[in-house]
């Protein structure tokens, strides 16, 4: 059975576990420092098993050895945002664990991909990409989907369309200046221009661009976890069925779209071994003005890191 492995077993973390589990993607392993709580979250969803009818063995452990033989690590740990918190303001705080993460890879599942979802999520995949010492194509970061998931989410409650039938895409870094694409998102390949005002569809933009912040809000301790732990499962699927999936993560740039050493969102495709391609799309010189303004943050941010570790 295929082995998945998840390094932090709290909200993100266990939604994780639980809907790579029910979607039937093999053995799932949960590890967090804490004792007993992934062992007990883990049996829970064991017993789940036989009531949803799914097959694979759900395992946790507070020793990082239970990721041995992962072919995929979702890296879940880290605090999350209190309301009124940018994502920047936990660097500080994220840094440390998200070293041992890629410490933690790097020495049990050496042959994984990874796919990080701490915040500052662009900044701290990179972090895990260094520590780990893995080849950049190996190393992803889960956001684009959750923001993408969001837009899609707002374009189905102005249409009353099927979310089924909605594709969107939003690029750039996991911050307040992403670049949700309207060109490129589409109800059932009719681009969303077609069917909503300039400036309704700037009023979604506006909310895809908050849109973590509006349920850390209204949670009131904590922030979202049900979509993101949903999209880090559908990318680990993606490598894990080599569907060759194309969807926006953070990736490593490397001269993409004109931006340099930096992890951005950007639409990749996926495969076997992580990324396998970064798709290059003819951006306007605006979209592309934003997108370098959006990675221009995740620069600072990696910078602020380096100073730290210095
Ligand atoms: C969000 C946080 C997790 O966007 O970054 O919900």
């Amino acid at each position: 059975m295929r082995k998945i492995g998840i390094l932090g077993g709290g909200h993100v973390g266990a939604t994780a576990a639980f809907v790579a589990a029910s979607r039937d993607l093999g053995e799932v392993a949960i590890f967090d420092i804490m004792e007993g709580m992934p062992a007990g979250k883990a049996l829970d969803m064991t017993q789940t098993a036989p009531v949803l009818g799914y097959d694979g063995l759900v395992t946790g452990s507070h020793d990082p050895a239970i990721l041995a033989g992962s072919e995929v690590v979702i890296v879940a740990a880290g605090f999350p945002r209190k309301p009124g918190m940018g994502r920047m303001d936990l660097l500080k705080k994220n840094v440390e664990i998200a070293e041992a993460a890629g410490t933690i890879v790097k020495t049990h599942a050496p042959d994984a991909v990874v796919i990080c979802v701490t915040n500052p999520l662009d900044v701290m995949t990179w972090v895990v990409q260094q520590t780990s010492g893995f080849e950049p194509a190996r190393v992803m970061g889960m956001a684009g989907m959750l923001d993408s998931a969001r837009f899609s989410a707002f374009i189905t409650m102005e249409l009353g369309c099927s979310p089924k039938d909605v594709r969107a895409m939003v690029l750039g870094g996991h911050g307040d200046s992403m670049v949700p694409l309207a060109r490129f998102s589409t109800v059932n390949g009719v681009p969303i221009t077609e069917l909503i005002p300039a400036d309704k569809i700037e009023a979604m933009v506006d909310r895809t661009r908050k849109g973590g912040a509006e349920i850390v809000k209204l949670l009131g301790t904590g922030s979202a976890y049900y979509a993101p732990g949903s999209c880090a499962v559908l990318m680990a699927e993606a490598v894990l069925g080599d569907t060759g999936r194309i969807l926006p993560c953070s990736t490593w740039a490397d001269g993409h779209y004109g931006l340099g050493e930096v992890y951005v969102g950007l639409p990749i495709q996926i495969g076997a071994g992580g990324v396998t391609k970064i798709v290059d799309l003819d951006l306007t010189d605006d979209e592309l003005a934003a997108l370098a303004k959006s990675a221009g943050g995740v620069a600072k941010g990696i910078a602020e890191v380096k100073a730290l570790l210095a």
